[in-house]
């Protein structure tokens, strides 16, 4: 494929396909290193690790590869306040859920032992090639420092414009059909749900960087769609966790591809922050609930979780995932990528007659 475009020359890579992170444990070394041994750009999720763990990782994914990965946290976000009437009124909210799985209800929250700030230097001293970030806009110098090249995710045009102020060398463009938490940092949610149709063509004339187009790509259609849309490299999530070396389980990977394409819905009631899920029984038995603030309600929720995924409850189960799940395959992190390669070439090709 002639795919070479200022994404693939500015991440060093073949073709200009990057594995999105993923928190959570779904992007882990092993996944990481083949898509970025396939030619596309691995990408490992260190948002939810301690400082000691990304190191590891890191480590882990130079014994596998040489070519370059990419690491990636979120901002940092206002510190939660805790109101301890409200906890209440979740942990009732989720007593029936804890009984069918016959769990105690936990202690409330409590926050991590570390912070976005010793994270940051853990991703400092690893010096990865690629640095990206979602939430918000953290502090850029030291990995700017450190030689990483650095990608912000933005869902609307005033966010691509802050991120180019800011100093990123690319912009990953999250449009409405994305799995996982919304990166929205400027504005109100629902407002940012903007579809890739009518994002990337007004972020591509806003902002001079290159993008990397991020929701629904499953598919060589998607990826030459985007790039007719004036993306010039594709970020995939939901179509990675179908390959054996992601951290998706069995349960996860049938429900994906069960999933039609009304089978999400973004809300808030898992995370505390607006996130797109697979629309499971759970997340409509909890959407009345008013959620505690990112990231104690994830917190709060993470035995149900691990709970419903031991146990084998699709009903109980709380899974991430893009509009366009249904499409997903389970094939070798390799194999995805030279499909995705020769689907995308097919594509041009058809539609170049
Ligand atoms: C399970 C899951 C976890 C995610 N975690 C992260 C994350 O840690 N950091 C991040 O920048 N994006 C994360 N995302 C969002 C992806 O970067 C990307 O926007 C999304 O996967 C694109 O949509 P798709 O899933 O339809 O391909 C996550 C997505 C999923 C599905």
């Amino acid at each position: 494929m002639r795919l070479a475009t200022r994404v693939t020359e500015l991440l060093g890579i073949r073709y200009p396909i990057v594995q999105a992170p993923m928190a959570g444990g779904f992007t882990p070394p092993r996944l990481v290193a083949a898509v970025s041994e396939a030619g596309a750009l691995g990408s490992f999720a260190a948002a939810l690790l301690p400082p000691e763990e990304i190191l590891a990782g890191v480590a882990e994914i130079r014994a596998l590869t040489d070519e370059p990965f990419g690491v990636n946290l979120f901002a940092p976000q206002p510190a939660p306040a805790l109101d301890p009437g409200r906890a209440t009124a979740v942990q009732a909210a989720l007593r029936a859920v804890r009984e069918e799985l016959g769990l105690p209800e936990p202690e409330p929250p409590s926050p991590p032992g570390w912070t976005f700030e010793t994270q940051l230097q853990a991703v400092v001293e690893a010096r990865p090639p690629v640095f990206s970030f979602t939430l918000g806009l953290p502090p850029l110098e030291s990995v700017r420092d450190a030689g990483a090249t650095m990608l912000g995710s933005a869902t609307t045009v005033a966010e691509a414009v802050e991120l180019e102020r800011a100093g990123v060398d690319a912009v990953v463009v999250q449009a409405a059909e994305a799995g996982g938490h919304r990166g929205t940092f400027l504005g109100s949610f629902e407002g940012s749900l903007v579809g890739a149709l009518a994002l990337l063509p007004q972020i591509a004339d806003a902002v001079a960087l290159p993008l990397v187009a991020a929701g629904g790509i499953m598919d060589g259609r998607g990826i030459a769609a985007a790039l007719a849309l004036g993306a010039e490299g594709v970020q995939l999530g939901t179509a990675f966790l179908g390959c054996p070396e992601s951290g998706a389980s069995d349960l996860y990977r049938d429900a994906l591809a069960r999933a039609k394409d009304d089978g999400t819905v973004v809300s808030p009631v898992v995370t505390g922050r607006h996130a797109r899920w697979l629309r499971t029984p759970i997340v409509d038995r909890l959407a009345e609930l008013e959620p505690l603030p990112f990231p104690l309600q994830g917190a709060l929720l993470m035995d149900i979780r691990r709970a419903a995924g031991e146990q084998g409850r699709d009903d109980l189960s709380l899974l991430m995932a893009g509009q366009a799940a249904g499409l997903v395959r389970r094939l070798p992190a390799a194999e995805l990528v030279e499909t995705l390669v020769r689907e995308t070439d097919e594509t041009i090709r058809r539609l170049s007659g």
